[in-house]
């Protein structure tokens, strides 16, 4: 691992994307609610299309960031990233 790197990782430690993004695929693991610290605008109502359970209404699988760069376009719904 290089110096930048290393510091991209301490810097997604720090602001906390491990606490949802883990494990050996870096993510997969669960389900979190997206739109929290900001909304986020989408028809997609998440899990909750699957369990009818009203808690999960925007609750989406967090996703692997295992060779990120080259996944896009990003979220459920490819809003952002759209490069190809
Ligand atoms: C509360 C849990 C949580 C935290 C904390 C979190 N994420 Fe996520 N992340 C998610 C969920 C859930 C999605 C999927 C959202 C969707 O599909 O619309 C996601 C999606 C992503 C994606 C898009 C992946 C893809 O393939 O579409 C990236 C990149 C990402 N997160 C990076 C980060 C970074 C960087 C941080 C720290 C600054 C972070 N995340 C913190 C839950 C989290």
């Amino acid at each position: 691992m290089n110096d930048s790197e290393k510091r991209g990782l301490t810097k997604f430690v720090h602001m906390g994307c491990a606490t949802c993004h883990n494990g050996v695929v870096i993510g997969g693991n669960s389900y979190k609610k997206i739109g929290v610290v900001e909304p986020y605008e989408t028809k997609d109502m998440g899990r909750f299309e699957i369990t009818g359970i009203e808690t999960d209404k925007k609750v989406f699988k967090v996703p692997s960031l295992r060779n990120i760069t080259k996944t896009g376009p990003y979220f459920h719904d490819g809003s952002v990233g759209n490069t190809r």
